[in-house]
């Protein structure tokens, strides 16, 4: 049975994911706060519960090495926690939430769950359309403090999901980025961003269902040999249009830098 680590297990498109795979795959899920991550462990049937929240980064650490000490093989790590959040806010590591929620704690994880990720295994990375829509990217704002904006720094961090897919890729690791579809979760609860009123009022029964949305999630994880490594796919399990600047492999090359540097790798 293929062990799939998944963030973001608590809610939304992560818990619609997790019902749909525990069937046949052993899943760990990884949620924010330990009741509710529980409480959706044991409805879906996953292996264990745990929890991180993504604003400290020493949780991501201590997540990591609980992960390691429990398993010693993983076949698919689904980088899936994330959000829309106000801002700027610093978070303690004095790094901007939104990217250090979407972007610097996924790739800690990943760097230190590395070592038991199987020789086949692979990373999934929740990424979006956002990335398109409101990126305007620049390496020497990485966490978009200047001038920031929730749907800027989004869309920005969104995009360095898929500039990180291109990284690990370029170091033999297998992994893609995707985009979920528009999906009616708790996605942008806990912003004063004008994209809220999508979320939150009628207009959301434009939206796709949570378990609609996890089952392309569960489609990535589940089918690693589907998909071409180092890409970024629309919600039709095909390869998406996205910023011209998630094509630039040196700035995939500079945000792992500057990644590494913030982390004090
Ligand atoms: N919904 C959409 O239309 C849409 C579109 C494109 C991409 N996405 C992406 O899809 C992914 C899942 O979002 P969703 O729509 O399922 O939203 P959701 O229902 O709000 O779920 C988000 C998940 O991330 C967790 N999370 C949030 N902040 C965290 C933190 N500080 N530390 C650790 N975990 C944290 C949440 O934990 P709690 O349960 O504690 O809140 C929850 O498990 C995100 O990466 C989002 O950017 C969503």
């Amino acid at each position: 049975m293929r062990t799939v680590v998944l963030t973001g297990g608590s809610d939304g498109i992560g818990a619609a994911a997790a019902a749909r795979l525990t069937r046949d795959h052993r899943v760990v899920l990884v949620g924010r706060s330990p009741g509710k991550t529980r409480a959706v462990a044991d409805r879906v049937g996953a292996d264990a519960a745990l929890t991180a929240d993504f604003t400290e980064l020493d949780q991501v650490r201590e997540v990591a090495a609980g992960i390691a000490a429990r398993y010693d093989r993983i076949d698919v790590l689904a980088n899936n926690a994330g959000g829309l959040f106000s801002g700027p806010t610093i978070t303690g590591d004095g790094v901007e939430l939104t990217f250090q929620v979407n972007h610097l704690a996924p790739f800690l994880l990943t760097r230190l769950l590395r070592p038991l990720l199987a020789e086949d295994g692979a990373v999934v990375n929740t990424s979006s359309i956002a990335a398109r829509l409101f990126s305007r990217f620049d390496i020497d704002d990485v966490d978009s403090r200047r001038h920031y904006r929730p749907a800027r720094a989004y869309g920005n961090a969104k995009l360095a999901n898929i500039l990180f897919t291109r990284g690990l890729h370029a170091r033999g690791i297998r992994s893609v980025a995707f985009h979920p579809g528009n999906v009616a979760t708790s996605f942008a609860s806990d912003t004063t961003s004008p994209l809220r009123w999508l979320y939150t009022t009628v207009l959301n029964r434009s939206l796709i269902s949570a378990d609609a949305g996890g089952a392309t999630l569960e489609f990535f994880i589940r089918n690693t040999a589907a998909w071409q490594s180092g890409e970024y796919y629309g919600s039709t399990h095909t390869p998406g249009r996205t910023a011209r600047q998630a094509s630039d492999p040196e700035l995939a090359e500079r945000l792992w830098q500057r990644s590494e540097a913030l982390l004090g790798l």
